[in-house]
C-alpha cells in the first residue's frame, strides 16, 4: 500500500540525445497538449496511451482517448480523433499518426530517432531515465537474533536488494537498513542461560556455534522453571537499562547470529547496514513520553495503546502492562528517526504480507502524531506472500523443521552443478574448473533469486529447484544462456567491447527488417519498464521485460543473419548493423540482470 497522496511521478525530460527517454511519457505529454487544445472545456482529460498490438499496420503505439471523449460530447470518435491530431505538436520521435476503426489513433515512431537513442548506449552505457533526486531508506531482510533466519527473510532479502539496486540505478540516495530483531524479551532467557552454561563468558568467548539449539534449551528452561523465568525477566530489565555485564553478554549472542547472517549475505551479494531495534531504545523512551504528553495514549487494562485512523481496527500497544516496550513502539521510534532525524523523503518496508496490518497502523499513527506528512513523504509497505514447498504446504524439511538457509543455498549449488554436467559443461574442453565454478554459482544463486523475483510478490510461490533450473521458459537458466549466446555473436566475429564502440561511430544499428524493428522497439521500452517498477515496486515487471527481450531476440536471430560463414566455418560476411543491435540487446539485458542480482558469465 502506497499511502502518499502525492506519488512521485517521473518528469519526462525534453529531448536529451544522450539517453533513452520514456516513450509513453513523451506521448502522454504530446497528446495531453493536443487534447487540451482541442477540447479546452474538459478539465483533466483522459489521455490513454498504449503499446500497439504486434501487427505492424496498427503502428507502434496507440492513443485511445477519442472514445471516452466521444462519450462526453456525443459525437463520432473518428471526428474527435481528427481534432486531436490537428492539435498535436510535432516531435522528432513521432513519424506519423493514423486514425483507424472507431477512432483509435495509431502512432508510428520515427526510425532515425530510434536509431539515435539506441546508438547512444555505446557511448554512454545504459543510462537511467531522469527522476528528481530523493533520500530513501529501505528496510529489508531484518531477521531476528537467535531465532532462525527463514525463507520469509530470504524473500525480503532478495526483493529488498533488487528494489535497492533499482533505486540506486536511478541515482537516488539509498540507505539499506537491516532492522534486526535484537532487543526483544527473548534476550532475558538467553542471557540468563548464558550465565549458567558459560559462567566465564565475560572473559572467554563461549563456543556457541548453533544458536538455534541454544535458544531451544533456554526456551525449555523458561517454560518449565519458575525461578529461571524470574531471572530471565530481571535480565531483560537490566539489559534495557544498559547494565554493562548484560550488554556484554547480549553483544556476544548478537555476534554469533551476525556471523551466520553475514555468510548468507556474502554468498548472495547483498549489502545492508545493520540498525537493529536496540538502536532505538532511548528514542523509544522519548517518543513514548511525547505521545503520552500529546494525549495520544489510552489506558487499556494497564497497557498503553494508541489508535490510528478509521481505516484501522486494532490499536498499537505502545507500552505493555509490565512497562516494557514492544515491536510497535520501536517502529514508532524508527519511523520518526527516519523521517525527522534522517530526513528521508521516502521509506520502504519490505516485510511479509502477514504484517500488512502492523504497517497500516504504523503509518496511520505516524500521520496522527504529525511525524508522517503525506504531502512531503512517501511510505510504502512492500509485502510478499509465503514460500511453499512442492507439496503446497509451508516450506519445511521432511522432518517438519524449518529449512536452514545455508542448507538451501548448498542444495542449490549441488543441483546447479548437476544441471551443468547434464549439459556436458564439465568437460575440460568446454569450461575450465574455474569457469565451471563461476557458472555453478551464477546458476544456483541466480535461479533462487529469479524464481522469487519473477512471481508477483503478493502471491505465495512454490519453491522448486527442478522448476527454477529448467532451461525453457521464464527462468534464470534460460536467460543466462540466452545472454551468453548473444554475447558470443560479436565474439565469433572478433569484436571486443572496444571495437564495438569504435564500430558504433561509423555504423548505425540496423532497424530496417521487420524483426530488427520489433526488437529495437522492445529495447526502447527500457526506461518505461524501469519507471513502471519504480512506481509500484513490483520487480516481476523487470523479469517479464528481460524475458521478452530474450524471446524477441531469438525471433530476430532466426530470421536475420549477423555473421555468415561458409562451409569450412570461415567468416564471409558480417552485418555490422546487426552486430550492434545484438550488442545493445546484451547491454540492456546486463543492466536488468544487475538490478535482479543475476551474475552472467561469459561462458557457460
Ligand atoms: N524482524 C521482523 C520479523 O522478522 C521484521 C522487521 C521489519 N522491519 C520493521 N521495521 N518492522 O518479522
Amino acid at each position: 500500500i502506497a499511502i502518499a497522496e502525492e506519488q512521485m511521478q517521473s518528469k519526462p525530460t525534453i529531448s536529451d540525445s544522450s539517453k533513452m527517454e520514456s516513450i509513453t511519457d513523451i506521448l502522454h505529454q504530446l497528446f495531453h497538449t493536443a487534447i487540451c487544445a482541442a477540447f479546452p472545456d474538459i478539465t483533466d482529460p483522459p489521455v490513454v496511451i498504449a503499446v500497439a498490438a504486434s501487427n505492424p499496420k496498427f503502428g507502434d503505439y496507440q492513443c485511445n482517448s477519442a472514445m471516452p471523449i466521444a462519450n462526453i460530447y456525443k459525437q463520432s470518435a473518428r471526428n474527435l480523433a481528427q481534432k486531436i491530431l490537428d492539435n498535436l505538436p510535432s516531435h522528432p520521435m513521432v513519424e506519423k499518426c493514423e486514425i483507424a476503426g472507431p477512432g483509435f489513433i495509431n502512432i508510428f515512431l520515427n526510425r532515425d530517432y530510434a536509431v539515435k537513442k539506441l546508438q547512444a548506449i555505446f557511448q554512454n552505457g545504459v543510462q537511467p531515465p531522469t527522476v528528481e533526486r530523493k533520500k530513501i531508506i529501505i528496510d529489508f531482510s531484518s531477521p531476528n537474533i537467535a531465532k532462525e533466519m527463514h525463507v520469509g527473510h530470504l524473500r525480503s532479502t532478495i526483493i529488498g536488494e533488487t528494489i535497492a539496486r533499482l533505486l540506486e540505478f536511478l541515482n537516488f540516495e539509498v540507505h539499506r537498513i537491516n532492522h534486526i530483531g535484537d532487543w526483544g524479551t527473548q534476550f532475558g532467557m538467553l542471557i540468563a542461560h548464558l550465565q549458567d552454561r558459560f559462567p566465564d563468558h565475560l572473559e572467554k568467548m563461549p563456543p556457541i556455534s548453533d544458536l538455534q539449539s541454544f535458544y531451544k534449551e533456554a526456551k525449555e528452561r523458561f517454560d518449565e522453571d519458575e525461578e529461571f523465568k524470574k531471572r530471565a525477566y530481571d535480565s531483560v530489565v537490566k539489559l534495557q537499562s544498559f547494565e554493562p555485564k548484560h550488554i556484554k553478554a547480549w553483544k556476544l549472542i548478537c555476534d554469533v547470529s551476525r556471523k551466520e547472517f553475514q555468510k548468507i549475505y556474502d554468498r548472495l551479494d547483498i549489502t545492508l547496514k545493520e540498525r537493529g531495534e536496540s538502536f532505538y531504545q532511548t528514542r523509544t523512551e522519548k517518543i513514548v513520553k511525547e505521545l503520552e504528553e500529546a494525549g495520544f495514549l489510552e489506558n487499556d487494562d494497564g497497557r498503553k495503546i494508541m489508535w490510528g485512523d478509521e481505516s484501522t481496527t486494532v490499536p498499537f500497544t505502545i507500552v505493555k502492562s509490565d512497562g516494557g516496550f514492544t515491536y510497535d513502539s520501536s517502529d514508532m521510534a524508527a519511523i520518526k528517526h527516519r523521517l525527522q532525524e534522517e530526513k528521508a523523503d521516502w521509506v520502504i518496508y519490505v516485510v511479509d504480507s502477514g504484517q500488512a496490518t502492523h504497517f497500516q497502523i504504523l503509518f496511520a499513527c505516524a500521520k496522527k502524531a504529525g511525524i508522517l506528512d503525506p504531502k512531503k513523504h512517501r511510505v510504502d509497505f512492500v509485502g510478499f506472500g509465503v514460500v511453499l514447498g512442492e507439496d503446497k504446504k509451508k516450506f519445511k524439511t521432511r522432518s517438519g523443521d524449518s529449512i536452514r538457509l545455508v542448507d538451501l543455498l548448498d542444495k542449490g549449488l549441488e543441483k546447479a552443478l548437476d544441471k551443468l554436467k547434464e549439459k556436458g559443461r564439465d568437460k575440460v574442453r568446454v569450461l575450465t574448473p574455474d569457469e565451471l565454478k563461476r557458472a555453478q554459482e551464477s546458476v544456483a544463486y541466480g535461479c533462487i533469486k529469479y524464481a522469487d523475483l519473477s512471481h508477483n510478490r503478493n502471491h505465495e510461490y512454490i519453491f522448486s529447484f527442478d522448476k527454477m533450473l529448467e532451461d525453457k521458459g521464464n527462468t534464470a537458466v534460460y536467460l543466462l544462456y540466452a545472454f551468453t549466446r548473444i554475447r558470443s555473436i560479436a565474439r565469433t566475429a572478433n569484436f571486443t567491447p572496444e571495437k564495438i564502440k569504435e564500430l558504433s561511430k561509423k555504423e548505425n544499428i540496423s532497424l530496417e527488417h521487420e524483426k530488427e524493428w520489433k526488437l529495437g522497439k522492445v529495447l526502447l521500452r527500457f526506461p518505461d519498464e524501469i519507471l513502471k517498477t519504480l512506481n509500484d515496486l513490483y520487480p516481476h515487471h523487470i523479469c517479464e521485460y528481460v524475458y521478452e527481450i530474450a524471446t524477441t531476440f531469438t525471433e530476430f536471430y532466426d530470421s536475420c543473419y549477423c555473421v555468415e560463414k561458409d562451409s569450412s566455418g570461415d567468416i564471409v560476411k558480417v552485418n555490422y548493423g546487426r552486430i550492434l543491435l545484438a550488442e545493445a540487446t546484451a547491454m540492456i539485458m546486463e543492466k536488468c540482470f544487475h538490478i535482479l542480482g543475476l551474475k552472467p558469465v561469459e561462458k557457460m
